[in-house]
């Protein structure tokens, strides 16, 4: 997608607003317009839920991030690969709004300006983050921890009032399966293993019901079972909702690529399916060094 379909996407936003004035104006028929987009509101219509142009971000005038233009589909499992200091997390970093570049575009779908908006805000309309340390409260029960997430993405704090209405729990219960926690339910998450614990940190952000996941190095510290599972776990998130997932595991790129996008030195290196890029040989070059 091209900057020019973005601002066609601001104009048509614009056309829907001034349609839709008329048509209250004109006896309250706002109803028959089935496709009126609110401003702040994720416009999808171009099948894209995320998308960089030509961002470049430096430290120290070190340029970690070069010219990098990406777009991800809605409901793609997107895989980022890349060797340390490509860019990666930083470009998480940016999306999610903890920091600034210092030009280029971050549009999530076609009119949400992602650089006008702080992480609180980004975060509550819709992207959720999983950085590689898993960060559960050790203290409280798998339920309690999946019941706080709910009260956080609903700014309740730690109010003793709240209680998860039916749907909230139908909620928690599908979130337990997904992530094949149904049998720790009472467990101190703090006695969970490693990889439980990831699943639980990743049931948490589920629990805020996020559009597009970015998940830093998920499987790192997994045992050989667990990174199965995961796999299997993200195929089943796709499609439900959109996925950005950077890791250095091969073997489990390889069992849920579609996508895999290359970063090296800030930007695009390749991008195709896990073969095309595995037989790159530019890609070659920059695993095995120089
Ligand atoms: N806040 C920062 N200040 C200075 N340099 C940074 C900062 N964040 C990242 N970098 C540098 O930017 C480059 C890219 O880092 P990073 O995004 O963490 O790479 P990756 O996640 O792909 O390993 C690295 O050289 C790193 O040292
Ligand atoms: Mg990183």
């Amino acid at each position: 997608m091209t900057p020019e379909l973005m601002n066609q996407g601001a104009e048509r936003l614009e056309k829907h607003k001034l349609k839709q004035e008329t048509a209250v104006n004109s006896g309250g028929r706002a109803a028959s317009f089935s496709r009126i987009h609110q401003p702040g509101e994720l416009d999808l219509v171009h099948g894209r839920i995320l998308y960089l142009e030509d961002v470049n971000v430096s430290f120290d005038g070190f340029k970690a991030i070069n010219h990098l233009s990406l777009d991800i589909g809605v409901g793609e499992l997107r895989c980022i690969i890349g060797p340390n200091g490509a860019g990666k997390t930083t470009m998480m970093d940016i999306i999610t709004g903890k920091t600034r570049p210092d030009s280029g575009q971050v549009f999530f779908g076609s009119t949400i300006n992602l650089l006008r908006h702080n992480e609180p805000e980004i975060a509550q309309m819709g992207i959720g983050r999983k950085f590689q340390k898993p960060t559960v409260f050790e203290q409280l029960s798998v339920f309690e921890n999946l019941e706080l997430a709910l009260k956080t993405a609903k700014g309740v704090g730690a109010s003793m009032r709240f209680a998860l209405n039916g749907e909230q729990k139908d909620r928690l219960m599908e979130v337990l399966q997904t992530i094949h926690l149904q049998n720790d339910v009472l467990r101190q998450a703090g006695n969970l293993s490693h990889g439980q614990k990831q699943w639980l940190e990743i049931g948490m952000l589920l629990m805020q019901d996020p559009k597009l996941l970015l998940l830093d190095e998920p499987v790192a510290g997994m045992t050989d079972q667990e990174t199965e599972r995961t796999a299997e776990l993200f195929l089943s998130l796709k499609g439900k909702h959109s996925l950005m997932v950077v890791e250095h595991d091969m073997a489990f790129i390889r069992q849920i690529a579609d996508v895999v996008t290359v970063l090296c030195d800030g930007a695009v290196l390749a991008q195709g399916s896990f073969d095309d890029v595995q037989a790159n040989e530019r890609v070659i070059e920059v695993y095995l060094g120089r």
